[in-house]
């Protein structure tokens, strides 16, 4: 672990320290990198270099124009190369993973057949409003997962047909068997399209090598918290669809005939990009791939691994606490662990934990229900349904995972040591003399 984390780059919030209900601050625990992960500081940094010439993209003649017209065009090549996408492939860029499964699910030709897991994440299950849905039940492997798909697509009728695959699952982090269930797809004339919003920042991802068509992925999940996203894949449906959004940019022209507007709408990748593009979220993502492409895959992974190796030995010695997980102990995850802590209320811990620790974990059912339910369920817990996820990212030390295995040993056996009141769902801490941020305590 040690030379991957001397290599390691450093964060924008590297020297966030948090206030505590009992007095004082310490450094954050940012234990929650699947929500978001924190700023690379080379993302800033460059973002810092761009801001002078930030300009319209596509909309000027102006020198600066010109040159973030450039910068966000270039981005598109350095997502695209990211993802081992072909050199063809068109790359959109949208607002994060949920817009770009929503923008493919807006293109799907009529009568498209879209089968996806229940345990996948919402955006990955709820994006296909128009179409014919299949839902695939909770697989018990990896296997079992593409068993259950061939079976879904050999019992389909005939016409399109779009498979969802999740890269890695945001409530247990387990991988699932991409190109396997690509393959399968393939097999009965399947398209496919790879929810990497968990993946893309902690494995590499081989879009065309796996023989996926598509990809969706987040920016602000790989250290790239401007506000972009993207969906990258094959042009043919994304061309012959209806724009995502209607208006300037997604138009090559429009005239009066008959007293009506008749539009002739632009190609890709304009066609989908309606309205002023997010230049700097752009250039942000395409800086953070970069960078980690620099850094190295295996020193990413192997500085995740074992810090998730320390957490799950830590949390197996405190009593009551059980991890969470769909499919067996072995089966490789990324860096998400969810567990569940027996006799308490989940949110409880998780507020006493920031609260009296200084540590960030995420508490819910994370926007995948049922994958909640199902993971629950595995260990006796299915009366409640609400865990907790504790992930780990570049800026993640060993400090940051033994805190939060020693505080939740210390809440587990004495309890919280601050007096907390629930309102609704939520568990907040009475009195919480925490202040906030000097730039918030103006009421702006
Ligand atoms: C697996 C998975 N898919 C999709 C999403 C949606 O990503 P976003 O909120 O960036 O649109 C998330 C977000 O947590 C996720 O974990």
């Amino acid at each position: 672990m040690s030379l991957a984390v001397d290599r390691l780059p450093t964060l924008a919030d590297a020297d966030l320290r948090v206030p505590l209900v009992t007095g004082g601050s310490v450094p954050y625990a940012n234990l929650d990198y699947a929500a978001s992960t924190p700023c690379l500081a080379a993302v800033r940094t460059e973002v810092d270099r761009l801001l002078p010439w930030y300009s319209s993209v596509h909309r000027g003649a102006g020198f600066a124009s010109q040159v973030s017209t450039r910068v966000y065009e270039r981005a598109r090549s350095t997502v695209r190369e990211f993802v081992g996408a072909k050199p063809d492939s068109a790359v959109l860029f949208t607002r994060n993973t949920t817009d770009a499964l929503n923008l493919l699910g807006r293109s799907l030709p009529a009568g498209t057949q879209v089968f996806r897991f229940a345990t996948d994440h919402h955006a990955a299950l709820l994006s296909w409003r128009t179409a014919r849905l299949h839902r695939l039940g909770v697989p018990a492997s990896a296997e079992d997962s593409v068993r259950i798909l061939a079976r879904a697509l050999a019992e389909a009728p005939n016409g399109p047909k779009l498979v969802v695959i999740t890269g890695a699952s945001n409530v247990t982090g387990e991988l699932w068997p991409v190109a396997e269930l690509a393959e399968v797809s393939r097999l009965f004339g399947a398209r496919t399209v790879l929810d990497a919003a968990q993946l893309a920042a902690h494995r590499p991802i081989d879009l065309a090598g796996w023989g996926l068509c598509w990809i969706a992925l987040s920016g602000h999940k790989m250290y790239a918290p401007f506000g972009s996203g993207a969906l990258v894949g094959e042009t043919d449906w994304l061309s012959d669809a209806e724009p995502y959004l209607a208006g300037g940019g997604a138009t090559a022209s429009v005239v009066e005939q008959a007293g009506a507007e008749a539009v002739t709408w632009s190609g890709l990748p304009h066609r989908h990009e309606g309205g002023s593009p997010n230049i700097v979220g752009a250039y942000a993502m395409a800086v953070a791939c970069d960078a980690v492409t620099r850094l190295g895959w295996p020193a990413v992974v192997d500085h995740e691994q074992a810090l998730t190796a320390r957490l799950c030995e830590g949390l197996a010695m405190i009593p009551g606490v059980r991890r969470l997980r769909l499919w067996a102990d072995d089966h490789p995850t990324v860096g998400v662990v969810s567990f569940g802590v027996a006799g308490f209320d989940q949110q409880l811990i998780a507020t006493a934990l920031a609260a009296e620790h200084g540590i960030g974990i995420r508490d819910g059912a994370f926007c995948a229900h049922q994958a909640v339910r199902a993971v629950l369920d595995n260990v006796g817990f299915g009366q409640s349904d609400r865990a907790l996820r504790a992930s780990v990212g570049l800026g993640t030390t060993a400090e940051h995972v033994d805190r939060l295995v020693l505080a939740l040993r210390e809440l587990v056996l004495d309890g919280p040591k601050w007096t907390y009141t629930r309102t609704g769902d939520e568990w907040r801490p009475t009195p919480d003399p925490r202040p906030v941020p000097e730039f918030l305590a103006g009421g702006r």
